[in-house]
């Protein structure tokens, strides 16, 4: 019986891994009530009683370590995660949680949106511009203020290489790439160099229209500006055209919305005046044709250009710019509903 004993254990001790059924079967085929163990302790009882002491403690000692090393095994299968019975499919998914559409991206897309359903086409440009389609081709002059240090970042210089300003240079990529008509919608992230505040950053959102064709006029631009207004703000809203300067446009506006807020009656929001600035806009100067190679004796054109931030602010009451770009789930979450 002793080497019985031993061959059981030599069996048990060879056996270093196994299968959950694996673990099973060894159990049945040492432990159970027809095991090899029970067999043996049922043959305990014909053991003559001067060897019952030695042979009692030996089968007891093969009980234990028996049940130890299957119990053992048993675990490592389990802790296993490959194994099938590691997976519990009655278990819930974890919970996936939905991202929200940026602010800007949804003015973005209803700025474009507007666009579309009067004819424009997308065209985009690059943000790491040189200085003729920021500056030069629009009509800057050599010595005008925006082509300082204090406002654009440079890259290089001479020639220069630097970060577009606005959205305007998308124009001049279209006009010397395509011929009239031209109907675009550029928007894009633009650069300036401003220190970050509530108010300003250094960098922010463009949209840009341009339109080019023969007998553009600025009544175009000006039912254009209504229909965007009112698409974007709502059928109440009125519109009112300021005359400005912008060096690429002639002549040029800005334009004033009614304020959405107090009706127009004046509030703090359009502090007092009842009217909130949105854009710029003008009938592209013939220069900046020439420039582009269009002639500008047969075609004419409007342009528009505005902030994406800006608008956001007055749909969405956003007071702090550096909220748009700090990436806090907390305001991000408030625009699930705006989807
Ligand atoms: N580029 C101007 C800016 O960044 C905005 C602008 C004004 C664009 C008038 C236009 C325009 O196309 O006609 O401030």
């Amino acid at each position: 019986m002793i080497d019985q004993i031993k061959q059981i254990r030599a069996e048990l001790e060879a056996v270093t891994t196994a299968t959950p059924e694996e673990v099973e079967a060894l159990r049945i085929k040492y432990l159970s009530k027809k095991g090899a163990i029970s067999a043996l302790m049922n043959d305990f009882r014909n053991v003559p009683a001067e060897q019952k002491r030695e042979l009692g403690q030996a089968l007891n000692e093969l009980k234990n370590f028996a049940t130890e090393h299957i119990n053992a095994l048993r675990e490592a299968a389990e802790a296993c995660c490959g194994c099938d019975d590691a997976l519990d499919l009655t278990r819930s998914a974890a919970p996936v949680n939905i991202g929200t559409r940026h602010p800007l991206s949804l003015v973005r897309e209803q700025i474009i949106d507007i666009f579309r359903r009067l004819g424009f086409t997308i065209a985009e440009g690059p943000e790491v511009e040189d200085d003729w389609h920021v500056f030069e081709s629009l009509n800057f002059a050599p010595d005008h203020p925006a082509r300082d240090m204090q406002d654009t970042f440079f890259i290089n210089r001479q020639p220069d290489v630097l970060l577009r300003t606005h959205t305007s240079s998308v124009q001049t990529r279209v006009m010397t790439s395509q011929k009239p008509p031209i109907r675009i919608i550029c928007p894009g992230r633009v650069y300036r160099n401003e220190a970050i505040s509530a108010r300003a950053h250094c960098f922010f959102h463009q949209v840009e229209a341009l339109y080019i064709d023969k007998n553009v006029t600025f009544a175009d631009l000006r039912q254009t500006l209504l229909y965007f207004a009112r698409e974007m703000f709502g059928p109440q809203t009125d519109i009112r055209l300021r005359p400005s300067y912008f060096p690429f446009t002639e002549p040029s506006a800005e334009m004033d919305i009614s304020c959405d807020l107090c009706g127009g009656k004046g509030c703090s929001f359009c502090k007092g005046t009842g009217w909130v600035e949105i854009l710029g806009c003008g009938m592209v100067d013939p220069a900046v044709l020439e420039a582009c190679g269009i002639d500008s004796k047969e075609y004419s054109g409007f342009a528009l250009g505005m902030g994406i931030e800006r608008i956001t602010n007055l749909k969405y009451r956003v007071k702090d710019l550096r909220l748009f770009s700090e990436n806090d789930i907390r305001f991000l979450d408030e625009f699930t509903a705006a989807h």
